[in-house]
């Protein structure tokens, strides 16, 4: 379908007629197009990311439903979120469910390190009671409005669990298609396989990042390429594309934000809209030189999940009434 400037300015005043004031103290709104090669080929498509909810101790319920507020105002045709969707136990699954039925368009989803840390299959029951569509390599077509678009859901990498080839097969070239990872850097292995966009967490943006100590934590320490924001190109065509690394909402060890880069956020892209048609927080950024993570060390995260899976079906063990 071909993009008109009217089609779009139609479609913007739609959907904001009846919004209400979207500001919120504690949590960003960043607002970028999406890439270039989607123009004239879809219709405007508004999609709203969220990553990192961490529902737990740590992060306040009350935030929660303010970022969710914050997405339901900007009226998206789809929520996208990027993993991490517990903070350590299974304790707070109910509140989760509970949160992600709230949102007003459908929502799809990929996991993180700390669901899969916490119990796989147990945050995705939790999510699909909310009616979230979980993407465990594979990927979904949607139609809005009579628009389809494909969503690649790349497993957790951190823990071992991306299969690129069986995320991505049977992907049709003639539909417009973005990618959900939890680990930004797996964005280099989907680009050459024709997705221009891939959306990101994990990072948390640094959470303090006055002096540009993210990058300093996240990037040099950690082996990161891809910290926060907009990385790679929207203007790319074959073998390459953008990443967007999101600060997040939520936390697993300490709620501190610190810098706008590491405030909580909200992200939405205007799909089928040409970057530098709207102002933008901030541009592409040039990747960090990140470093690859070394086989055993992907051998000890894959190792923490089992443990973690022992453990838990040991504590039932223990729970259950001895048989006389
Ligand atoms: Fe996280």
């Amino acid at each position: 379908m071909l993009f008109s400037p009217l089609a779009w300015s139609q479609h913007w005043a739609e959907t904001h007629e009846h919004e209400p004031p979207a500001a919120s103290r504690r949590v960003a709104l960043r607002r970028f197009a999406g890439p270039a090669s989607y123009v004239g080929k879809m219709d405007p498509m508004r999609v709203a990311h969220l990553t990192d909810l961490h529902v737990g101790r740590v992060t306040p319920f009350a935030i929660q439903r303010e970022a969710q507020a914050l997405v339901n105002a900007q009226n998206p045709d789809l929520v996208l979120v990027t993993g991490d969707f517990v903070c350590h136990s299974q304790l707070y699954l109910d509140q989760l469910t509970q949160l992600m039925s709230g949102f007003h368009a459908p929502v799809v989803a990929v996991l993180g390190n700390h669901d899969y840390w916490a119990g796989a299959e147990e945050v995705c029951q939790a999510l699909r009671r909310a009616g979230v569509e979980i993407l465990r390599n594979q990927h979904t077509t949607l139609t809005v409005r009579g628009q389809a678009i494909q969503i690649v859901g790349l497993d957790d990498a951190y823990t071992g669990h991306a299969r690129h080839d069986k995320a991505v097969a049977g992907l049709r070239r003639d539909l417009p298609v973005l990618a959900l990872s939890h680990i930004a850097e797996e964005a280099d292995l989907l680009w050459p396989r024709g997705i221009p966009l891939v959306l990101s967490g994990h990072t948390h943006g640094g959470q303090i990042t006055l002096a540009r100590l993210h990058e300093i934590t996240l990037g040099k320490i950690g082996g990161h390429k891809y910290v926060h924001g907009l990385y790679g190109s929207r203007q790319a065509n074959d073998n390459a594309g953008a990443v967007y690394v999101s600060a997040g909402i939520g936390a697993a060890v300490m709620p501190l934000r610190i810098g706008a880069r590491g405030k909580r956020e909200v992200t939405i892209f205007e799909l089928g809209v040409a970057p530098g048609e709207f102002s933008e927080p901030q541009g592409e950024q040039r990747a960090l030189p990140g470093r690859e993570v070394s086989a055993a060390k992907l051998k000890r995260r894959m190792a923490k999940v089992a443990r973690r899976r022992d453990q838990r079906a040991n504590r039932r063990t223990q729970r259950m009434p001895a048989v006389r």
